[in-house]
């Protein structure tokens, strides 16, 4: 089975690791503050902070420019749950928005309308690594008094007009999982630009105590600690960070082929009648994923003969207004994100998959635009099955 996603490590990643091993500082330390230098220099940005995950990334930006009970935050349904439960832990109510038919980014206008009184934040995803219209939310954020926190976690290397995304604006958060545009193991970054957010972030990172991050980049630690802040336990250790700066040089080569496989499903499948790609501009992003829109009622179909002619699948992402914990915020209708998250399927993108790969893909996708769908289920129903 071709599989959707797989990280590219070698022998690199493993004497980085094994460095740290032998250094016997294995947490919070002198590499991981390498690995944020290189973040900065990559990004051209001024503050790096490395987390465990993406999610706590996201949990500790809103937290670092004061996001809490009482708050609303928008942020689009169609997006990996990280986005909601970091709202959540916070207090905070999330306000679920519209995502746009062919680009499955934020809709902006449909942000507007569900600004109240209580709007602190806008949480933008940039999906599969293509850039929301930031500057439309940036102008908003503006008039409006609001913090944009970009959720980046498909992102680490895509461009916006010229610049990295994470270079401007309030926070972006990275996540550097298994299968992202470059991988820690586990882990991810906050970058930013301001000096006080960076410092509470960091101290927030690690349990609210002060100074303690700085003697810790130099491989040691104080016995005599102040808690001044809320905080988490959320800091990347020394041996994920040495895993990243050998994943960063690699990131340049991985960025090509990505592009290279997506340009090619693209040319496979422009003019198909039935499956339809998303519009993504490779020139500028670093791709992460890779989705079709299928007509509704056949994703099953089209899952199951992918797979039957080796070739897996995956589903980014499911609704979170529909999700049994988070429905209870879903204040009012959005009829696009229900009939989107019903077509979208996800085929392989990554930098294992060979060109007989991707061809074997692409054969398998033009054999389901080639049916008529006859005989295909009423609307809906596949979209319930896949529900947990
Ligand atoms: C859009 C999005 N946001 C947030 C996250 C959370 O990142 P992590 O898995 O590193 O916690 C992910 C990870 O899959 C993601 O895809």
């Amino acid at each position: 089975m071709i599989p959707i996603s797989r990280p590219l490590t070698g022998p690199e990643e493993m004497k980085a690791v094994e460095k740290v091993f032998s250094s016997a500082w294995l947490g919070l330390g002198s590499t991981v503050l390498e690995f944020e230098r290189a973040v900065q220099e990559y990004l051209g940005v001024k503050h790096a902070v490395a987390v465990n995950t993406g999610t706590s990334a996201l949990h500790i930006a809103l937290a670092g420019f004061g996001i809490g009970p009482g708050d609303e935050v928008i942020v689009p349904s169609i997006t990996f749950a990280a986005c909601v439960q970091s709202i959540l832990a916070l207090g905070a109510t999330p306000v679920f928005a519209e995502s746009h038919e062919d680009t499955l980014l934020l809709d902006v206008d449909d942000v507007k309308k569900r600004l109240t009184k209580k709007t602190k934040a806008v949480m933008p995803v940039h999906y599969c690594g293509n850039p929301c219209d930031l500057d439309a939310l940036w102008a908003l954020a503006e008039d409006r008094g609001l913090r944009v926190i970009e959720d980046a976690a498909h992102a680490f290397g895509s461009d916006y007009h010229g610049r990295k995304i994470g270079a401007r604006g309030d926070a972006a958060c990275f996540s550097f999982d298994p299968i992202k545009n470059i991988t820690t193991g586990e882990g991810g970054a906050v970058v930013l630009g301001d000096d006080e957010a960076a410092e509470r972030i960091r101290r927030m990172r690690i349990l609210g105590i002060d100074k303690d991050t700085w003697l810790r980049y130099k491989n040691t630690r104080s016995y005599f600690y102040e808690v001044v802040s809320p905080g988490f336990r959320y800091h990347m250790p020394n041996f994920c960070a040495a895993v990243g700066l050998e994943q960063l040089k690699k990131l340049p080569g991985f960025i090509a082929r990505r592009r290279a496989i997506c340009r090619r499903y693209d040319e496979a499948f422009s003019g198909l009648k039935d499956v339809k790609p998303l519009k993504v501009d490779y020139a500028t992003t670093a791709p992460h994923i890779y989705i079709v829109r299928v007509p509704e009622g056949r994703r099953d179909e089209f899952m199951e003969l992918l797979k039957a002619r080796g070739v897996g699948t995956g589903l980014h992402y499911i609704a979170n207004h529909e999700q049994p914990y988070f429905k209870k915020y879903a204040a009012s209708p959005l009829p696009r994100a229900e009939s989107l998250w019903r077509r979208i399927v996800t085929i392989p993108l990554h930098c294992a998959l060979s060109d007989a790969d991707v061809e074997t893909v692409i054969a398998a996708v033009q054999e389901f635009d080639r049916k008529d769908g006859a005989g295909r289920p009423a609307p809906g129903r596949i979209g319930k099955r896949v529900m947990p």
